[in-house]
């Protein structure tokens, strides 16, 4: 290769929408009550942080994610358009809103579609009355049904829902009908979670830490296979796809590219460093006002960062990781061989994956090999 030419880098743009109508009893993301007040200061930061970013490439992926980016309202979606388009020397390859069935409308997913959004991802989480009553989450499945056809009415090509399992009370039953439902809508993509009890959430204060490892495992299990019956291939622990629809933005933060976050509690990995901008609003505006953001746990990345998370993050995904090309392959070679002698691991001729019994255990594994590195 020519010296002068340079090696193109992917850059994500992550956009952090702090405002929720209702707060779900289980979300321990950073959120902020949605009135004109702060929506008014928040948008205004949000232009200036966009504004202030210094690099001439444009942004190959962009996400809006929250909180509910779909309660913005068509003035703002115009506002934040007007410096992206300005900032972006084409509308991204893949541009991604979060909605949340409850707040969306036709107008605004016009707005959406006329700036260039071509993705939607909408939280769905069950169509199970109860157990969307149990996680606390402000829906009917008929204003999920309503507004899943709203989005598709409007030609969205590329529409992912998200779900949660293993609610307190759900029955195997109650799993593979929000499992047939998903299906039934056609998706291009669909993201399961199991449900994880976080601290400081209405849910963990209830019911402390109710997670049952057993039945989070079949549930999981249930999951997979229903999933890649019905044609959606898995790609990451909690991500399934139809061909040619896995997420490109996260599919780069997963392979370790740069992305840029904008707005109060987003992450960036951006030139050498990992950091976080402050989680409230109120003091992210100040600083983005002052032209002083304050970022939070700062990392400088070198190498062995880089190279561990590489094989952390790779494990997570089907196609694996090339460890021939990472630094620690020596070293992780006899975990490797241990893991697949026990068939949790399948070794390709470049590249190691987890096998699906190993996906059952991928945090385990992810941290003894994070042990083994540090
Ligand atoms: C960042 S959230 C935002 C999505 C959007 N606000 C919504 O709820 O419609 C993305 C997804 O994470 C999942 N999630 C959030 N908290 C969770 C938890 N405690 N356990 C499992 N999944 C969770 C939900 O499926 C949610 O849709
Ligand atoms: S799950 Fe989504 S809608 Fe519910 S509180 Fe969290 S960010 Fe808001």
């Amino acid at each position: 290769m020519n010296r002068q030419e340079k090696v193109y880098t992917p850059l994500g743009l992550y956009v952090h929408v702090p405002f929720c109508a209702t707060k779900c009893d289980y979300c321990a993301f950073y959120k902020e009550r949605p009135s004109r007040q702060n929506l008014e200061r928040y948008i205004c930061a949000l232009l200036r942080e966009i504004q202030s970013i210094g690099d001439e490439r444009t942004f190959d992926t962009v996400y809006f994610g929250g909180g509910t980016p779909g309660i913005l309202l068509p003035r703002a979606i115009d506002q934040i358009a007007e410096i992206l388009h300005t900032r972006m020397h084409k509308i991204p390859l893949e541009w991604t809103v979060e909605i949340a069935p409850n707040t969306v409308s036709v107008e605004k997913l016009q707005h959406w579609k006329a700036i260039g959004v071509n993705r939607i991802s909408m939280g769905i989480q069950s169509f199970n009355e109860t157990t969307l009553r149990t996680l606390g989450r402000q829906q009917t499945p008929r204003q999920i049904f309503h507004a899943y056809e709203l989005v598709r009415s409007l030609d969205f090509t590329n529409v992912g829902i998200d779900l949660i399992f293993s609610a307190p009370g759900q029955t195997s039953e109650q799993l593979l009908n929000d499992l047939s439902l998903a299906i039934a809508l056609d998706p291009e993509h669909i993201s399961t979670y199991c449900l994880t009890y976080e601290d400081d959430t209405i849910l963990k204060n209830k019911l402390g830490d109710g997670a049952e490892e057993n039945r989070d495992r079949d549930f999981y299990e249930t999951v997979c296979e229903f999933l890649e019956i019905h044609g959606y291939g898995q790609y990451e622990i909690s991500n399934f796809c139809k061909k040619g629809y896995a997420s490109l933005h996260n599919r780069n933060t997963w392979l370790m590219g740069e992305w840029i976050g904008v707005g109060p509690s987003a992450s960036s990995q951006y030139r050498g460093l990992r950091y976080t901008n402050i989680a409230s609003l109120d003091r992210w505006a100040r600083e983005i006002e002052n032209n002083a953001p304050e970022r939070t746990d700062v990392i400088k990345l070198d190498k062995k960062i880089l190279a561990i998370d590489e094989i952390i993050f790779g494990l997570r995904m089907n196609e694996g990781i090339d460890l021939g090309k990472n630094i620690f392959c020596q070293k992780i070679s006899p975990f490797v061989d241990d893991l697949e002698a026990q068939g949790l691991l399948r070794r390709g001729e470049q590249r190691i994956c987890l096998t699906g019994k190993g996906r059952l255990l991928c945090d385990a594994i992810a941290q003894e090999i994070f042990n083994t590195l540090e």
